[in-house]
């Protein structure tokens, strides 16, 4: 699909690009990018409010676009997506929502294996709210390891007010069986509130969150070759309806008077100010190019070039390759560390070649402490990238060894 993405077009620094962190952001196909120009171009204008042919266009567009994300993720009601910045905020969006009727009792449920963008809200939430804060923790194999915290915390589990899990680990790859994972959570305690964060399983995996049962789910356009500063926040309907709106201001209300305001409906009622036009526009772009590549052929093409990478990493001796071992659970992302040579040299040396890989702690430092590892170096691949492009990946290690003499 490279043909696809102007940015494999040209060289940089005289290199050709080998981009390798997907997981981080996406490249943008020629369409997306087409789209907002044709925005700004043709039907800029604010939405909701002007009565001339282009603030009815790019109104109507939004609307349009929200009804293709909700046919995305099989939601019922296209009033159920909010739009937001990013996976961040709709997950901050929802600890605040669930700040303000989660009881002294209750608890807040998350994993070992989650971004800081799903730990740290609850992690903040349950100090200032005093409440029990369950951090479940991941098996051998790099899933949720659901099975021990019902055994052992099963009383905690059946007082929480929420828990908060990964669809996708952005550092080990794991799919986790989320489907199965939010039944079993359900069966212990019918009223939990259930969030997934999707921001690495919508770019890549079909998702349906009527099929999975979840309550709110979030991500990101970013991710999935939209602009930035767009993101969606999933709410099942009855639930965004009873809960209090976080930003006050304009297109967030019905009527204001001196003494009081009644707000909007959904989705109005959580969109306060002007949104990301041009943002939500190139999310409509992104579905499309989505969906006409056809999101299972992309969860296949992901799988078959772990596999190929996996197979080529793991006959290099000296490297450490973290995640599940069950390649058809596991996503486009391989986290590993060459003995002796810390990640940001791997990425230095890497990127000096036009190889983009992230090295750090990937937003995840439970995680790596976890591992007891500090930090990894990480390849996540997408749509456009090939085996050509694993074979410069292999290259690139092969290249740090011999720098740092390991050979
Ligand atoms: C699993 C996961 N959750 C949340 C986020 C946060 O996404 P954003 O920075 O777009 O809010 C990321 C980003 O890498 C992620 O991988």
């Amino acid at each position: 699909m490279k043909k696809d993405f102007p940015i494999f077009k040209n060289k940089i620094n005289g290199k050709k690009l080998i981009y390798l962190d997907s997981a981080a952001t996406s490249q943008k196909p020629q369409v997306v990018i087409d789209a907002i120009l044709e925005f700004y171009k043709t039907y800029n204008a604010n939405v909701k409010r002007g009565l001339y042919p282009i603030a009815e266009k790019a109104t109507e567009k939004i609307g349009k676009v929200r009804q293709e994300v909700a046919k995305f993720i099989n939601a019922i009601n296209p009033e159920e997506i909010i739009f937001v910045r990013n996976t961040t905020e709709a997950i901050n969006l929802v600890a605040y929502l669930v700040s303000h009727n989660i009881k002294r009792e209750e608890g807040i449920i998350t994993s070992t294996m989650e971004h800081h963008s799903n730990f740290v809200p609850w992690q903040q939430l349950a100090l200032k709210k005093n409440a029990d804060f369950l951090v479940l923790d991941i098996d051998e194999n790099g899933f949720l390891d659901l099975d021990s915290g019902i055994k052992n915390y099963e009383l905690r589990i059946k007082s929480a007010k929420i828990f908060a899990v990964a669809h996708v680990s952005n550092v080990l790859g794991t799919i986790n069986p989320i489907k199965d994972i939010i039944k079993k959570v359900k069966e212990i305690n019918p009223n939990i509130l259930v969030l997934v964060d999707a921001a690495q399983s919508v770019p890549h995996l079909k998702v349906d969150v009527q099929d999975l049962g979840c309550d709110f789910l979030a991500f990101s356009g970013h991710k999935m070759m939209a602009g930035t500063g767009i993101g969606v926040l999933y709410g099942k309907k009855h639930l965004l309806n009873n809960m209090q709106p976080f930003m006050f201001g304009g297109e967030m209300i019905r009527e204001v008077n001196i003494e009081n305001t009644t707000f909007a409906d959904l989705p109005h009622k959580y969109e306060a100010g002007t949104p990301d036009i041009a943002g939500i526009v190139s999310l409509g772009a992104a579905i499309e190019y989505l969906n006409s590549t056809g999101i299972e052929n992309i969860q296949k093409h992901d799988n078959r070039l772990i596999k190929y990478a996996l197979q080529k990493m793991e006959k290099i001796e000296g490297i450490n390759i973290y995640g599940p071992r069950d390649l058809d659970r596991r996503s486009g992302v391989i986290s590993f560390n060459i003995n002796g040579v810390h990640p940001h040299d791997i990425a230095q040396v890497l990127g000096n070649m036009g190889i983009c890989i992230r090295a750090g702690h990937h937003c995840a430092m439970p995680l790596h402490k976890r591992l007891g590892i500090p930090a990894s170096a990480r390849a996540s691949f997408y749509l456009y990238n090939d085996e050509e492009d694993v074979d410069y990946l292999i290259k690139g290690i092969k290249e740090v060894k011999n720098i740092f003499s390991l050979i």
